[in-house]
């Protein structure tokens, strides 16, 4: 049996991190989710005063960079890996709206890009994984054997994220997250560095009015084809 790598990109709130997460688990493959990576960053810039509502500092961002340390380590309990950001648990941080409305900007900075697309190499050299991002497909691992180009309304995506926000005891307001959702789309599409676009060979897949279950089954079919 073959071990492949699985690309999946799209926009905030497709759903591409259940269906990354799904899938490693079905072939025994490790997930690695990018966006974590961008998020963990950014929360290390805020937490420094360097990128906060009020600041951009991209200098002082790119200087600290080499003090920031990524690993992931998974959870038997929770079944996936969580983000740690120099030694410390930051699954939660990184996901509140704060994180999210500042992360774009973050991720547009190409020395941040270039540190985590090579860390991201890294863990994709013994192949058997699944990654999900903006870039995956594009960027990351153009020789991908399978891409996968998620899509879906911003209305169904915020809707999405809104209830898991609120699920988890975050206060927000549906419209904060619309906006957010429409604000990210803009900018990691029209960013000059690596945007958010598909690759020629990925295959699209709108789940706006798919279930997870059906959505999950054309996605095991295309991957049967190649591992
Ligand atoms: O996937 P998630 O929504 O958590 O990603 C958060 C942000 O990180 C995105 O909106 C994007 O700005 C950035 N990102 C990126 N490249 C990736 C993954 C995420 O630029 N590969």
């Amino acid at each position: 049996n073959n071990k492949i790598i699985i690309a999946i990109d799209g926009f905030s709130s497709t759903g591409k991190s259940t269906i990354a997460k799904q899938l490693a688990k079905q072939l025994g493959y490790i997930y690695v989710d990018t966006g974590a990576m961008y998020r963990a960053v950014t929360l290390y810039a805020m937490e420094q005063g360097l990128v906060t509502t009020e600041v951009t500092n991209i200098n002082g961002l790119i200087e600290s960079l080499p003090k920031v340390r990524l690993t992931f380590t998974f959870n038997e309990a929770l079944g996936f890996a969580e983000m740690y950001l120099n030694g410390r648990n930051v699954e939660r941080e990184i996901r509140t709206l704060e994180v999210s409305n500042l992360v774009s900007t973050v991720a547009a900075v190409p020395e941040v890009r270039q540190k985590l697309v090579e860390e991201q190499r890294e863990m994709g050299k013994e192949k058997g994984i699944v990654m999900d991002g903006r870039d995956i497909g594009t960027v990351v691992f153009p020789d991908a054997e399978v891409k996968l180009f998620m899509t879906a309304s911003a209305q169904v995506r915020a809707e999405r994220r809104y209830k898991e926000l609120i699920e988890k005891g975050d206060d927000v307001a549906f419209d904060a997250v619309l906006a957010n959702i429409e604000q990210r789309d803009h900018i990691d599409s029209t960013r000059e560095d690596s945007p958010l676009v598909k690759a020629d060979d990925a295959i699209e897949i709108d789940n706006s009015n798919l279930s997870r279950a059906a959505q999950f089954d054309q996605i095991l079919e295309i991957v049967s084809k190649f591992s």
